[in-house]
C-alpha cells in the first residue's frame, strides 16, 4: 500500500474523494459527488462506508438507478437477503429487491407495507438474525407526509440514566410481530407469531459501541421480568429513545438513495394521502445474531 492510500485509509482524505454533509445533530448525513448507478473504486466505497458508520444514515439525491445498479451498490455493504419468491411484493425478476408501494397493478398490490404509519422498530428484530442494514430507493413519492424518522441508538443508550442502565444490563428482551397485525404494537405474544429475543442492550460489531435494542413496534416484554415492571421499563425506554429533539425526519425526493444501520438506529414512517402514489425499492443486507 502507498502512502497516499494509507492516508486515505484512516480517514483523513474522506472529504477529497466524497462530500459528507451532517443533516442533523444526531444523525444522518448527505453524500454528494456519487453517481451509484455506476461503479465506485474500492477507494470511494471505503469512504462511503466510514461516513455511513459514523452517520448512521447516508443519503444520495437525484440517482437514477434501476434494479441492477441498485443491487450492484447495495452488494457493496454485504450479502443481500433473499425473499422466498420472485413475484409481488418482491421484483418480477430478483428475490433480493423488494418493492414498498401502495400502488395497484391489476386490482393488486405491487409492494409491501402499502399505507399508513408504522411505529419506531428496526428490521427484522423478530428474527434470531436481523437485517444488518436497510437501503431504499425513491422513485415515486406523495407531495407531502409519509417521511422516515430515524433516531440514533447509541446516543439513547449513552442518555439513559445510570439507574435504568443498570436494571436493563445483561437483560434480555422478546422482540415479536406479526405483519397481518399491521404495523401498530399489539398482543404480539400469542401463539405462532414470530419472534427472538435479543439483549436490550447491544455492541455494534463495528464500531464497539453500545446501542438501546429495543423497539416500540416488536418489543413486547423483557424475559423473566414481572409483566407490569418490564411494561413500565419499556415504556420508559421507547419514550427516550423517540424523543422529538432527536429525531431526524427524511422528507423523500424521487431519487433518494438512502441507507440505514439497523444496528444502531430505529425508524418510523410517517402517515401519508393514501390517494398519492408511492413507490420505493427497497433491498436488505444480511445481520448477525446481536451480542
Ligand atoms: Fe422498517
Amino acid at each position: 500500500m502507498n502512502s497516499a492510500s494509507t492516508t486515505t485509509m484512516s480517514g483523513r482524505n474522506d472529504a477529497a474523494v466524497v462530500g459528507v454533509k451532517p443533516m442533523s445533530p444526531w444523525l444522518g448525513a448527505e453524500i454528494t459527488g456519487v453517481d451509484a448507478s455506476q461503479p465506485i473504486d474500492a477507494e470511494r466505497f471505503a469512504a462511503i462506508r466510514r461516513a455511513w458508520l459514523e452517520h448512521l444514515v447516508i443519503v444520495l439525491r437525484k440517482q437514477t438507478l434501476d434494479e441492477d445498479q441498485q443491487v450492484r451498490f447495495a452488494e457493496g455493504f454485504g450479502p443481500l437477503i433473499k425473499g422466498r419468491n420472485v413475484g409481488p411484493p418482491y421484483s418480477p425478476t430478483n428475490n433480493t429487491v423488494l418493492y414498498i408501494s401502495n400502488v395497484l397493478e391489476n386490482g393488486e398490490l405491487i409492494g409491501a407495507h402499502p399505507d399508513g404509519e408504522m411505529e419506531f422498530h428496526t428490521d427484522q428484530a423478530h428474527q434470531e438474525k436481523p437485517s444488518a442494514a436497510t437501503m431504499l430507493y425513491a422513485i415515486d413519492v406523495p407531495k407531502k407526509g409519509g417521511e422516515t424518522l430515524f433516531v440514533n441508538a447509541y446516543h439513547a443508550y449513552e442518555t439513559l440514566p445510570a439507574e435504568l442502565k443498570a436494571r436493563i444490563d445483561g437483560r434480555r428482551a422478546i422482540n415479536a410481530y406479526d405483519h397481518n397485525d399491521g404495523d401498530r404494537r399489539g398482543n404480539f405474544l400469542r401463539e405462532g407469531i414470530p419472534r427472538a429475543t435479543h439483549p436490550m442492550v447491544r455492541t455494534h460489531r463495528e464500531t464497539g459501541r453500545k446501542v438501546l435494542y429495543v423497539n416500540r413496534l416488536m418489543t413486547a416484554a423483557i424475559e423473566g421480568m414481572d409483566p407490569k415492571e418490564s411494561d413500565d421499563i419499556l415504556m420508559t425506554l421507547f419514550a427516550h429513545l423517540e424523543r422529538p429533539e432527536f429525531v431526524y425526519a427524511h422528507s423523500w425526493r424521487a431519487g433518494d438513495l438512502v441507507l440505514w444501520d439497523n444496528r444502531c438506529t430505529l425508524h418510523a414512517r410517517n402517515d401519508f394521502d393514501a390517494s398519492e402514489r408511492r413507490l420505493l425499492r427497497r433491498i436488505a443486507m444480511a445481520g448477525e445474531t446481536p451480542l
